[in-house]
């Protein structure tokens, strides 16, 4: 049985899709969630704490961090569900738009981490998951900033994992395939490309975000404490299977 009990975490992206059912997943396996997002519906109880933060912006995020340790007098972890789908070809993508994916994704799941280090080293334990994506492992056609941002992340999660373990930092990384949120509305709105997504999964439906969120707390908790530098597809084996059956 997984137990988040009494444990404090950092969710980044916290008011959609994989990041608003990762922040309910922790609070009903007894943990506490500091919720940072652009704008985020204000929220400050026992459970969690709701605030405004950028994660392009590592000031913003040091205050949020410092603010939500003040409130619950704790932090174990981070989880950075923050990220921008950014599609589009080398020749089609201009300079703005491929430096906005890898701020974002990239740049701003490292800023994330960097901004609850310094508090989980002086604890001596933490547990970090960064979001990255199939896309990450995988190359696809007409995705490059994003599938470039995503693989970034693998490699920073890995990084990450050699310099802290020392400091019984766990960091691992969750790869999703297809999941209905709100970022994968535009591809669940018109069925033909709906279709083509489920049809690359062997399990032929989309995930839902709970999915996703179930994989999140299981790295977070103890029950995965020999458990650094690992990449875990919740895609209902999507990067796993290449089928000679078409559809
Ligand atoms: N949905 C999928 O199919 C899928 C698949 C693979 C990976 N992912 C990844 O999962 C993560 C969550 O995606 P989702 O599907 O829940 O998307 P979503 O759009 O529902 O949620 C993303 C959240 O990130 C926030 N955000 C964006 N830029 C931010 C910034 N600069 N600062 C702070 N917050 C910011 C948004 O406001 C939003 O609340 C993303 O990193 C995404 O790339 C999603």
């Amino acid at each position: 049985m997984i137990s988040l009990h009494d444990k404090t975490f950092v969710v980044t992206g916290a008011g959609s899709g994989i990041g608003a059912a990762t922040a309910e997943q922790i609070i009903r396996l007894g943990g506490r969630v500091i919720g940072l997002d652009r704008t985020l519906a204000s929220r400050k109880d026992s459970q969690q704490l709701n605030l405004n933060a950028d994660v392009t912006s590592l000031s913003a995020l040091e205050e949020a961090v410092s603010q939500g340790k003040a409130h619950f007098g704790a932090l174990d972890g981070l989880v950075t569900c923050a990220g921008i789908s950014v599609p589009g070809d080398t020749l089609t993508t201009d300079e703005d738009t491929w430096n906005d994916a890898l701020a974002v994704n990239l740049t701003g799941t490292w800023l994330s981490v960097k901004s609850v280090l310094p508090e989980l080293i002086q604890q001596k334990q933490g547990a970090i998951v960064t979001i990255a994506s199939v896309y990450g492992m995988l190359g696809c056609s007409a995705n490059t900033p994003y599938n470039v941002s995503k693989g970034g992340i693998l490699q920073l999660t890995r990084s990450l994992a050699a310099d802290y373990a020392a400091h019984n930092i766990r960091v691992n990384s969750i790869s999703p395939g297809y999941i209905a949120t709100p970022m994968t509305e535009v591809i669940s709105a018109f069925e033909p490309a709906e279709q083509a997504f489920v049809s690359m999964h062997p399990m032929k439906r989309p995930g839902q975000p709970a999915e996703v969120a179930t994989a999140i707390a299981f790295l977070l908790s103890d029950a995965a404490s020999f458990i650094t530098a690992a990449n875990i597809p919740v895609d209902g084996g999507f990067s796993g299977v290449k089928d000679i059956l078409v559809g």
